[in-house]
């Protein structure tokens, strides 16, 4: 589905992607975790189009988008559910999922997709003529991916979605991520919830200053000493420091 390889980025003389390779299969959710800074962000806005690689290749679907506008890139089938989520604030819940169907092929599947997302996420339906900006914001987390699901992506990356959530919230959109998972949809997740992120992956990257430094199934690298103690605050038989009073 998407074949990544040596791929750099760069903010004007700034290199922050260091040449990354990865890839994601049909039907895989697939994990970037990394600690803030690593390249993330940038990783997630350069497969859509948001910003142009120096160097390297992007295969969709055995297309090459590197650098191709985020509009085209959409139209492939690749929808981003961004770190700021960028909902249209005045618009209600429903104007705001349509709008995301304006890339789905046909009124008739644009109504089943309607259904399809008010199931997956009840309270939409309840809110739907409220404006998004009146949504709480797991609510407006929730319909920013809900409106990316109504293009029926073939690719959903979803960047950070549990962030600044409550845990009752982000359990609720990992049930909706692990629900995608088991209906074959293909996702690439980005989170700083590493555990949440690697219990739902097939297979997850670690991510570190702009390279990937380890990669494989979700579970393994959740028993990994290397990620227990760097991104599960578990240390590996070494006191955390500061616990000696320092
Ligand atoms: N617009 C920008 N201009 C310059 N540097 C940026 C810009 N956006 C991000 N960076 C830098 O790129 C690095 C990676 O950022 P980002 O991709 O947002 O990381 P992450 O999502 O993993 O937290 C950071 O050092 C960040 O400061
Ligand atoms: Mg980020």
């Amino acid at each position: 589905m998407l074949e990544v390889s040596d791929l750099r980025v760069a903010y004007g003389k700034i290199q922050v992607v260091w040449g990354v390779s990865l890839g994601i299969a049909e039907g895989e959710t697939v994990a970037v975790i990394g600690a803030n800074g690593a390249g993330k962000t940038t990783l997630m806005r350069t497969f859509a189009g948001l910003l142009r690689p120096s160097t390297g290749r992007i295969l969709f679907r055995g297309r090459e988008i590197g650098g191709m506008p985020p509009h085209e890139i959409a139209r492939h089938g690749l929808a981003l559910v961004p770190e700021g989520r960028e909902l249209f604030p005045h618009m209600s819940v429903s104007e705001n999922l349509l709008l995301g169907a304006r890339l789905c092929p046909g009124r008739q599947r644009a109504t089943e997709n309607l259904e399809w997302v008010y199931e997956l996420f009840p309270v939409l339906r309840d809110r739907r003529r409220q404006s998004a900006s009146t949504l709480s914001g797991g609510e407006q987390q929730m319909l920013a991916i809900a409106r990316a699901l109504m293009a029926s992506p073939s690719l959903l990356l979803l960047d950070e979605p549990s962030t600044g959530l409550s845990p009752l919230i982000v359990g609720s959109i990992f049930d909706v991520i692990a629900r995608l998972r088991e209906r074959g949809g293909t996702t690439l997740l980005v989170e700083q919830n590493v555990h949440l992120a690697l219990a739902v992956a097939h297979r997850a990257y670690v991510l570190e200053r702009g390279r990937v430094t380890l990669e494989g199934p979700g579970r393994e690298l959740m028993a990994n000493p290397l990620v227990r103690e760097a991104y599960l605050g578990i240390a590996g038989g070494v006191p955390p420091s500061g616990a000696a009073g320092r």
